[in-house]
């Protein structure tokens, strides 16, 4: 059997069974996820730091202009001045959405991942700013990501598209399944997928800094489909995190799984938007390289290799240009480990160092916290060492098709590029 024995229906529509996760801060590029969907599956983008993801694509310029429009304030711990524009934040993403689905070209479909934990300074305005603007962008379909709010649905239900668009959420226990259903059931509006994801995965996890490897994917996924069919629910299940083979996909698609989503494999294509240096990091990775952490200031434990330069981060909070993760008080736990850091700090120490946490925002947008799956030190399996030394990227497609139509674990290293 192989993944490509089954398909994903999704309303009316019919896709390869495989999806690809979201990868913020523009790792999971418009052109990986665009891969997916000429290929019949379905691709994520994220829109994570959207408006500095679009001055980096588009030389817009809304950073910049934040930063200023706020420079009075940069030596100042309190940030509760410090707002999105909801007019240009609304700009911003309607624009990214655009660039990607007016370049759609097969079946497939492209989601959005939206990390509701990303607050904004005004977390309800800001998320439904970016779910209103998504949708008039023609977004296919919306995945909501770590920090699931209830209230969520309330925010776009009176959006022309709140019935057409697809809603999903993302779930790693069957308790946080049954309280969102509620809600949702209530509002006559139940997601139309469920990704499941599990203690392997990578970016941040649902579980605890302690507990999450005694938790099992296969396990929870089982709970959630065996509860979905008591309450005569009929919810694609989509299992995510660890799965590395097409057989692993197809152990789950077998067991009353609809799909999988998978990330990890697809860091290392030429598509993904990480530099070439991290992706050869990525590569030359071995197990104990990695790490479960409590370094993000959402609060949620997060997968990383431990040589990530956010591990040493001692910088002055740039939340005036960011202010991604500023909850609705101002305040961000980088903010206060850094002040406490600098009133700490002795004299005749020139580097400061902010142990306990990082600064998320520029961290992911410069590419120096490199999150990543459990299963990212078998990525070498996947891929050709060339003569050099590096390590050869496959194309987002080698790594697609593989997935689609490999048996018994097999892995299919791409054709060497002589390029
Ligand atoms: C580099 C990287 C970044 C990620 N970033 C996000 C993110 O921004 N939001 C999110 O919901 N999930 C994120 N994830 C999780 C993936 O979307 C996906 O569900 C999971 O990693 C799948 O498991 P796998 O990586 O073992 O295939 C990330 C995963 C990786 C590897």
């Amino acid at each position: 059997m192989k993944v490509d024995n089954f398909r994903l229906q999704l309303g009316k529509k019919e896709y390869v069974p495989i999806v690809i996760g979201g990868m913020g801060v523009n790792i999971s590029t418009s052109e990986l996820a665009l891969e997916a969907e000429r290929l019949g599956g379905i691709g994520h983008i994220s829109d994570a730091e959207v408006c500095y993801v679009c001055d980096q694509l588009f030389s817009t310029a809304y950073t910049t202009r934040k930063r200023k429009k706020y420079s009075y304030n940069a030596g100042n711990r309190n940030k509760s001045d410090v707002y999105f524009d909801l007019g240009d934040l609304a700009e911003a993403q309607k624009m990214y959405i655009e660039h990607t689905i007016s370049r759609k070209s097969g079946n497939g479909a492209i989601f959005l991942n939206c990390m509701e934990k990303l607050t904004m300074r005004d977390a309800g305005e800001t998320l439904r700013t970016r779910l209103s603007a998504a949708m008039d962008g023609g977004i296919d379909g919306l995945t909501l990501a770590a920090g699931l709010n209830l209230r969520t649905l309330d925010l776009i239900k009176d959006h022309p598209r709140f019935h057409d668009v697809k809603i999903g959420i993302i779930i790693s226990s069957l308790r946080a399944l049954q309280i969102f259903l509620k809600r949702a059931i209530r509002m006559e509006r139940i997601p139309d997928y469920i990704v499941v994801e599990g203690p392997l995965a990578g970016g941040h996890l649902g579980f605890g800094p302690e507990d999450w490897q005694t938790y099992d994917l296969f396990t929870i996924v089982t709970e959630v489909i065996s509860f979905l069919k008591s309450e005569n629910l009929d919810i694609p299940v989509i299992p995510a995190g660890g799965i590395f083979t097409g057989s692993d996909a197809v152990r789950y698609l077998e067991s009353g799984a609809s799909a999988v989503q998978v990330a990890t494999r697809f860091t290392i294509t030429k598509e993904s938007g990480l530099p070439s240096n991290v992706k050869q990091n990525y590569l030359n990775t071995e197990q104990n390289d990695i790490v479960v952490n409590t370094v993000s200031p959402t609060g949620y434990p997060m997968r990383m290799l431990k040589s990530s330069p956010v591990l040493n981060y001692g910088i002055k909070p740039n939340c005036e240009g960011f202010g991604y993760l500023l909850d609705n008080k101002g305040k961000c736990g980088y903010i206060d480990a850094y002040y406490e850091a600098l009133e700490a700090r002795k004299e005749g120490e020139h580097h400061l160092k902010v142990s306990d946490q990082t600064c998320l925002c520029t961290g992911m947008a410069k590419y120096d916290c490199w999150t990543c799956g459990d299963t990212t030190w078998r990525l070498k399996e996947t891929t050709n060492k060339l003569q050099d030394g590096t390590w050869q990227f496959p194309n987002a497609e080698d790594i697609f098709r593989d997935y689609q139509f490999s048996e018994n674990h097999r892995i299919e290293k791409p054709p060497i590029d002589r390029e």
